[in-house]
């Protein structure tokens, strides 16, 4: 639209002018901001940008190839990728405290980005430049609410704003600070992002990790990433995934049930759908979800994944209970 057009021609000279010929340096998280962010920053400068993406293993069915692949493949961004899911798994074993999983979560992701960041500003001092800049995807609603974080910071700690050591500071570029959500995503449909990662809805930074109500395995993951993948797959073919603000799927990892499937006793885990209707997060209501598409997400989740044997709904709304079970 002409709107998105004038913006992007105000920001791509506004960040020429900012950059010189610097180089920058730009966090992926697989989310919308962080992708449109540097899909503008990347118009502006080329390859003066280089974008990294930690991938911790805790994303949902078929994001890091949307991030490894079809971001790369839209734009042509510089992208070094770290797969760090060993090493995440490795850290939360045996954690079930929700705020334990994302203290170290938190943690192991700054320090991961810390290690990439570091290796790429020695690549480019070798090649005899400096990295000056580092990209976020901060929006304007962020700005107002000063301190930034979605306002549910007091009762879960968000990690996105993570702090690197006063050693690898840099000034920052903020391209999207002047614009809110739906304009966002209006550029980055401009700027020719892939149409998933344009409309992603809101996704926690810890991921599948506080949607695992228990310890986190390598099994439960494959059986949680099933599940959503379907849940995400029959909404969206109902046309309701611009309606429902969000549905977090959430395995009860713990809690086991007794079941008949394929004429057999199993003694599987239960699904909670949790599906709803929002403004901004900070108040919510579960979403009327027309009963035949629960029932064909139910029918789908309990036939083609094995370890789960009951989908149950959550028809609480926030407050009192919060959007995520942790
Ligand atoms: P709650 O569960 O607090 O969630 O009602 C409000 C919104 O925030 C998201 N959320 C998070 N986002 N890191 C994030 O980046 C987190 O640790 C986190 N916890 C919750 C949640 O998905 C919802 O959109």
């Amino acid at each position: 639209s002409w709107d998105s057009h004038s913006i992007i021609d105000e920001q791509v000279a506004k960040i020429r002018k900012q950059v010189g010929d610097a180089q920058v340096i730009c966090g992926l998280s697989g989310g919308v901001d962080s992708a449109v962010a540097a899909a503008l920053v990347h118009k502006a400068i080329g390859d003066q940008l280089t974008c990294v993406f930690v991938d911790h293993g805790l994303l949902r069915k078929g994001e890091v190839e949307q991030v490894k692949h079809d971001f790369v493949e839209a734009t042509g961004i510089k992208l070094v990728t770290v797969d760090a899911s060993d090493d995440f798994l490795t850290a939360l074993e045996g954690v079930s405290e929700p705020e334990r999983k994302r203290k170290i979560i938190g943690e192991k992701f700054i320090r991961t980005f810390e290690k990439a960041t570091r290796q790429i500003v020695a690549d480019a001092a070798n090649a005899g430049s400096e990295i000056k800049f580092l990209v976020q995807g901060t929006l304007y609603p962020d700005v107002v609410e000063s301190g930034g974080g979605d306002g549910a910071a007091n009762i879960k700690s968000h990690h996105n704003v993570g702090g690197l050591p006063d050693d690898l500071k840099f000034d920052l570029i903020e391209p999207l600070r002047t614009l809110f959500k739906d304009e966002v995503r209006a550029v980055g449909t401009e700027l020719g992002l892939p149409e998933e990662m344009v409309w992603r809805q809101p996704f926690p930074g810890p991921g599948l990790a506080i949607r695992i109500v228990g310890e986190i395995t390598r099994e439960r993951l494959a059986a949680l990433r099933e599940a959503d993948a379907i849940a995400r797959e029959e909404l969206s073919k109902a046309g309701l995934d611009r309606d429902i603000w969000q549905c977090p799927v959430v395995l009860l990892a713990d809690v086991h049930s007794v079941g008949v499937q394929g004429d057999e006793r199993t003694y599987g885990s239960p699904i909670v759908l949790r599906p709803v209707s929002s403004e901004d997060a900070m108040t919510a209501d579960w979403s009327r979800v027309p009963y035949d598409v629960l029932a064909q997400i139910s029918t789908r989740i309990t036939n083609e994944c094995r370890e789960i044997n009951r989908v149950v709904l959550d028809v609480t709304s926030k407050p009192p209970a919060t959007i995520e079970w942790e």
